[in-house]
């Protein structure tokens, strides 16, 4: 069993970002499986989400949550368990903390996406919203040698905090600084729209974190409509992601929206050009959870990291 810190220790965000991009790969050839996520709602709180995957002889079940109220409570939004199974006879390898896998797997798939699809110019990073996967995702797209940029959130404490963490030349500042960086990512609860079509400059890149769920949103739907439209996968994204407001409003169809995975395997092209306005939707994949537990179980199969035992 791997607690929240032997998971960090086992995998770097460097690794993450690595074995992140690998899993997509995998997954847009077919080698990796994953039937959609299910939703268990738990009103008036938050929800419980079932995330299974299969692939690299593994098989994954992440049982995890998003209680938007928790941090009012002393608790995080997102906990929950892995269970790690071998593929071939069934039997369960391994219990690891899904808190830690979902933000380092969250931050990877940002740097993954920033660096397929930003200009190869971009630079500096803004994070918008600066809680758990505000942070991961700072980290990892540093360990993608990007950076560093502004930090901001409606509380200006986290911001700072953030910022100060993060060392030279990161800064806490107002929304509008975080939205003139190279790469912006938003990781809100996307109760509200951060980023409107007037924020739109060319040769922006968005990372869209925050909406990974029906209902929420970090963007008008007019904003996304005037995107280059990329996404993790499109079922997710189009029932419960960033794009899906303006699937339903008419204003974007299937043939416009790119699954990251194809452009990692050279199928589809990234941005068009230097001054396009790219937009990645993020909803949170089990086989980028399948991704960072299998690296996590190598490291601890080579000795790197201990683990607690159980006798089930
Ligand atoms: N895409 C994915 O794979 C993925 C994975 C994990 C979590 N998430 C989602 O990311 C979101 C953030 O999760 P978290 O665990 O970091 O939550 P968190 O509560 O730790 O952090 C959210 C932060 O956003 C700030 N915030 C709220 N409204 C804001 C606004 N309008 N402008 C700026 N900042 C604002 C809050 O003050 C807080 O610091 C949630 O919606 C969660 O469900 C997505």
């Amino acid at each position: 069993m791997l607690d929240h810190d032997a998971v960090l220790e086992a995998v770097s965000p460097k690794l993450a970002i690595e074995r992140v991009e690998d899993g997509l790969l995998r997954f847009h050839r077919g080698e990796w499986v994953m039937p959609p996520k299910v939703y268990l709602d738990s009103p008036p709180y938050g929800d419980f989400r079932a995330m299974p995957a299969r692939g690299a002889g593994l098989a994954v079940l992440k049982w995890v949550t998003s209680f938007p109220g928790n941090p009012a409570r002393g608790l995080p939004t997102v906990t929950g368990l892995i269970c790690l199974s071998d593929a071939g006879t069934g039997q369960p390898l391994m219990l690891l903390d899904a808190r830690s896998v979902t933000a380092l797997r969250t931050g990877a798939v940002a740097a993954a996406a920033s660096r397929a699809l930003a200009r190869a110019s971009a630079r500096s990073i803004g994070v918008v919203g600066c809680g758990l996967h505000g942070a991961w995702t700072a980290r990892c797209l540093i360990a993608a040698a990007l950076g560093p940029g502004v930090c901001h959130d409606v509380d200006p404490r986290s911001a700072a905090r953030l910022a100060d963490e993060l060392g030279p030349g990161w800064r806490a500042g107002e929304l509008a600084d975080a939205l003139r960086c190279d790469i912006v990512c938003c990781v809100t609860p996307g109760t509200s729209a951060v980023v409107d079509v007037g924020e739109l400059r060319p040769g922006l890149h968005l990372n869209m974190l925050g909406a990974d769920g029906p209902g929420k949103a970090e963007t008008t739907v007019e904003a996304v409509a005037a995107c280059e439209l990329f996404c993790d996968e499109w079922e997710q994204a189009s029932h419960g992601g960033e794009v899906t407001g303006a699937v339903r409003a008419g204003l974007v169809t299937r043939a416009q929206v790119t699954e990251l995975g194809a452009v990692l395997a050279d199928e589809a092209s990234g941005r068009t050009g230097p001054d396009a306005v790219t937009l990645f939707d993020s909803t949170g994949l089990a086989i980028q959870d399948l991704a960072v537990s299998a690296a996590a179980l190598e490291a601890w199969r080579a000795g790197k990291v201990e683990a607690q035992t159980v006798r089930l």
